[in-house]
């Protein structure tokens, strides 16, 4: 693999900051008023996915949920929307985790294409909240794209936009429906998290304090 990446895809809800906790503290009250407990490990099957299929996610836990209206299933996604809100109204640029503005600053300087790819109708209003909407050059939320995470076109939608091969994109995930997504693309994978969770990513790190352009260089350019 001699040629060099030409851009990176970057998750928002877990990787630009820490909203994945929003999302899972907002359907894990839900899901408490509906009777039904969710853990840790349960949410990391919600992560990347859209909102409706985490809701019909976590009504799949009680067979009493199966004959559900859609009516009354929009009604409660609605609801866990306006928790999600409440969290995300107290953002600020402060939010943003750690490492993330140095490395989209070497990413800059290596003149690479950036974008934001996530799967969540509130992704222009945190990127608003977190003051990072001038700095990727182009953002695909869910009203841009028609299938979801796992499958590809959140990303090959920036690529294809930048008019840019896919196999020389980056995309950087905490989600294994997302890496399922990155790696569907013919991207190469950036997963952040645990490798119980992400073991399908081309590399892993822990956080987002160890992103670096150098690292994943090495091995982007090792890869089969
Ligand atoms: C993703 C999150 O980014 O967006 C998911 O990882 C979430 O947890 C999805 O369900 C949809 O978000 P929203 O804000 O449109 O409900
Ligand atoms: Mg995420």
């Amino acid at each position: 693999m001699g040629n060099l990446p030409k851009a990176v895809i970057f998750d928002l809800d877990g990787v630009i900051t820490d909203t994945a906790e929003y999302h899972f503290f907002a359907w894990k009250q839900l899901a408490e008023e509906l009777g039904v407990t969710i853990d840790r490990a349960f949410n990391e099957r919600l992560k990347g996915v859209s909102r409706i299929e985490s809701l019909n996610r976590i009504l799949a836990l009680n067979p009493e949920f199966k004959d559900m209206s859609e009516e009354e299933k929009s009604r409660l996604a609605a609801k866990k929307n306006e928790y999600y809100k409440g969290f995300i109204a107290h953002l600020t640029p402060k939010d943003v985790l750690p490492g993330v503005k140095q490395f989209i600053e070497e990413l800059r300087e290596k003149d690479l294409r950036l974008a934001i790819g996530s799967a969540s109708k509130n992704a222009p209003e945190v990127l608003k909240r977190l003051e990072l909407e001038q700095i990727f050059d182009y953002v695909v939320d869910a009203a841009k794209i028609s299938k979801g995470k796992p499958d590809p076109e959140t990303f090959t939608n920036a690529a294809d936009y930048f008019g840019i091969p896919y196999e020389q994109c980056i995309g950087i995930e905490d989600s294994e429906a997302g890496i399922q997504a990155i790696n569907a693309a013919g991207m190469f994978s950036v997963g952040i998290g645990q490798a119980s969770d992400l073991a399908k990513a081309n590399y892993l790190i822990k956080t987002t304090a160890e992103l670096s352009y150098t690292a994943i260089i090495k091995c982007y350019n090792h890869r089969k």
